[in-house]
């Protein structure tokens, strides 16, 4: 993919409330190692910041002896060329806590610092499990903080095609579930509820169906409450089915409207919601009658996870070179486009 010999990096992932720490070699995986603090949230339905960091603080060291242990490299001077941690967006508190850490072990090692945008990262997933990717393709980002449609021509060459303009999709699962007394997270949940339902018993709308190349989610869940308000009788599987039938058509539809707009040679899927089932099911689909190939990266590289925040800090390293040690973490980063000055650090 980059024409130079591939580099071996650890990499650092703790954005949100996944502790993880992997080493890739260009976009091969030598190990992954994500720590999930799944069972700590859930009993607050979702994410608390401030829990998040202190649980990245206590597992971090562990996870990132697991991986490089896995990668057979040994705990005290690995043999690597950098270490690379997502400096932003997602949650400061819990950022700063995988910043600090690979900043200090590329000090005590010797070797360079590499900043990842988060969002970059999931870019770099579907790549882990397609090296034969041909550009440009669509990318269809959706994860519980964004949703967006980016033509990417390449690594490091990113357009902005279309957003939504309120929820993100992950955030619609995530309320959705929270309403049904599905639980955290919602898009498992609604997921496996929705296995036993009917996705024609509710007719929720599709926003902006016909419209251009952004979304919209926020209506979506205002119908789904209004409906079980309305029919308390209605099952948790039925509404959950139906909403899943709902978000599946548009997201389906708003990336096929795109690959045919910049005539792509295939849409790829990334971020936590890029693990649904149906999903990944109907974009194949929609795929193949375009007669272009869907990139699905493997579910546990759809949700957070550091393997792919090594590919995106490996290409970086060779093409961008290394960060500054004084980058700050940035809750709001947002994803470098093309056209746009991009700072290096
Ligand atoms: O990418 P991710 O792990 O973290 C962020 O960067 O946001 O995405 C998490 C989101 C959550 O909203 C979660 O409910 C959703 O991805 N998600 C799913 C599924 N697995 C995770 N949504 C639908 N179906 C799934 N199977
Ligand atoms: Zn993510």
């Amino acid at each position: 993919m980059t024409g130079r010999e591939p580099v071996t990096v650890l990499g650092i992932e703790t954005s949100c409330d996944d502790t993880a720490a992997a080493v890739v070699r260009g976009t091969d995986i030598v190990s992954s190692v994500v720590s999930s603090q799944v069972d700590l949230h859930a009993r607050y339905g979702g994410v608390v910041p401030e829990l998040a960091g202190r649980a990245h603080l206590e597992l971090l060291t562990a996870v990132v002896g697991d991986a490089l242990d896995q990668a057979g490299l040994g705990r005290r001077r690995p043999r690597i060329a950098a270490v690379a941690a997502t400096v932003g967006p997602g949650l400061i508190g819990s950022l700063l806590v995988g910043m600090s850490e690979a900043k200090a072990l590329s000090l005590a090692w010797d070797v360079p610092f590499v900043a990842v945008n988060h969002l970059e990262g999931h870019l770099f997933a579907a790549l882990l499990d397609h090296a034969e990717v041909r550009w440009p393709v669509v990318v269809l980002l959706v994860s519980g903080g964004h949703t967006m449609l980016v033509s990417m021509e390449g690594p490091g060459r990113y357009r902005r095609l279309g957003a939504t303009v309120d929820d993100a999709a992950g955030e619609a699962f995530d309320k959705v579930a929270r309403f049904l007394g599905l639980g955290y997270p919602g898009g498992p949940a609604i997921e496996r509820v929705a296995r036993d339902g009917d996705p024609t018993a509710f007719s929720f709308p599709r926003a902006m169906l016909d419209e251009g190349l952004d979304l919209s989610f926020s209506g979506l869940k205002t119908a789904v409450v209004r409906t079980v308000e309305r029919h308390p009788e209605a099952a948790n599987e039925d509404v959950a089915a139906s909403f899943q039938a709902a978000v599946v058509e548009v997201l389906v539809a708003k990336a096929t409207r795109a690959a045919q707009s910049i005539g792509a040679a295939g849409i790829c899927l990334a971020g936590g919601v890029a693990a649904n089932g149906p999903l990944r099911g109907a974009l194949e689909e929609a795929c193949a009658e375009l007669g272009i190939p869907a990139y699905l990266p493997s579910r546990a590289m759809c949700t957070d996870n550091a393997a792919m925040i090594g590919a995106a800090g490996a290409w970086q390293l060779l093409h961008l070179g290394p960060s500054r040690l004084d980058v700050a973490a940035d809750p709001a980063l947002a994803l470098p486009l093309l056209a746009e000055a991009r700072a290096t650090g």
